[in-house]
C-alpha cells in the first residue's frame, strides 16, 4: 500500500508530498502506519530515498485526547481511530489540518482553541450549578477533546478570526450551566463569537470523534436566562 504524506520542514518552508510503501498489517490504524514508517533505522521513501522521520503527534492512541487529528483521504479524522482496512484503495493520503498553522509535517498548532476560551473568560470558576439543568448533556458536552476536527470542516471558521466554532459553543453551554452567575457574560461571548455567525451546516457534528450534539448545546444555551 502506498501512503502519500504532505510534509513541511518548518512553518516557513513550502509543503511537499512524499510517498512511502507500507506492507504492515491492514488491521493497523493510520497512527500505527506512521509509527511503522518511523520505526526503521532509515526512513526511506517509495522511490528509495532516505528521508527524515515523519513529524506527528499522539498521546492516548485510543481516541481520547485528540492529539492525532489530521486529514486522511480528505476527511478530518483521528489517526488512531482510522483503520487501513476501512479506507480501501491502494493509496492513502495524509495531510495536516488546514485551518491551523503547521509546526512540522502533520503537527499543527491548535493552541488558538484554548486561547479563545481564555480570552472570553469561558471557564467554570466557582461551581454554582443551576437546579434542574441537564446533567447528562453537560457530561456529553464535557467530552470535547479540543482536537480541532469540528473547526477543520466548518465553513465559517478561519483561524485568527472572531468566529470560534463548535468547540467554543459546547464549552459556553457547559460553563453557563455550571456557573449561573457567569451565564450572562458567557451568553454574550457566545453570541459574539459563535451565535451570530454560525450558518448551521452542522458538519461539525459529522466529524466529532466524541459525537457531541452541538445543536443541543446551542438550543440549551439559548434557553438559559
Ligand atoms: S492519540 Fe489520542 S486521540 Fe489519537
Amino acid at each position: 500500500m502506498r501512503i502519500k504524506i504532505l510534509r513541511r520542514r518548518d512553518p516557513e518552508s513550502e509543503p511537499y508530498w512524499e510517498a512511502f510503501d507500507y506492507d504492515g498489517p491492514a488491521e493497523s490504524s493510520v497512527a500505527g502506519v506512521l509509527d511503522w514508517l518511523n520505526y526503521h533505522d532509515d526512513v526511506v521513501t517509495a522511490d528509495g530515498r532516505k528521508t527524515t522521520r515523519i513529524g506527528w503527534e499522539c498521546s492516548c492512541l485510543q481516541g481520547m485526547c485528540g492529539a492525532c487529528a489530521m486529514v486522511i483521504n480528505g476527511v478530518p479524522s483521528l489517526a488512531c481511530e482510522t483503520f487501513v482496512k476501512d479506507l480501501g484503495g491502494p493509496e492513502i493520503t495524509v495531510e495536516p489540518l488546514k485551518k491551523f498553522p503547521v509546526v512540522r509535517d502533520l503537527i499543527t498548532d491548535r493552541s488558538s482553541i484554548q486561547e479563545n476560551l481564555k480570552r472570553t473568560d469561558v471557564y467554570i470558576g466557582e461551581y454554582r450549578p443551576r437546579s434542574g439543568e441537564d446533567h447528562e448533556h453537560q457530561y456529553t458536552a464535557a467530552k470535547c477533546l479540543k482536537c480541532g476536527l469540528c473547526l477543520e470542516v466548518c465553513p465559517n471558521y478561519t483561524s485568527g478570526k472572531s468566529f470560534f466554532g463548535a468547540a467554543f459553543a459546547n464549552d459556553c453551554y457547559l460553563v453557563a450551566a455550571r456557573n449561573r452567575e457567569k451565564a450572562g457574560q458567557i451568553k454574550a461571548a457566545y453570541n459574539e463569537h459563535f451565535g451570530k455567525t454560525c450558518s448551521k451546516s452542522l458538519s461539525c457534528m459529522d466529524v466529532c470523534p466524541m459525537k457531541i450534539p452541538t445543536i443541543a448545546s446551542m438550543a440549551k444555551l439559548n434557553k438559559l436566562k
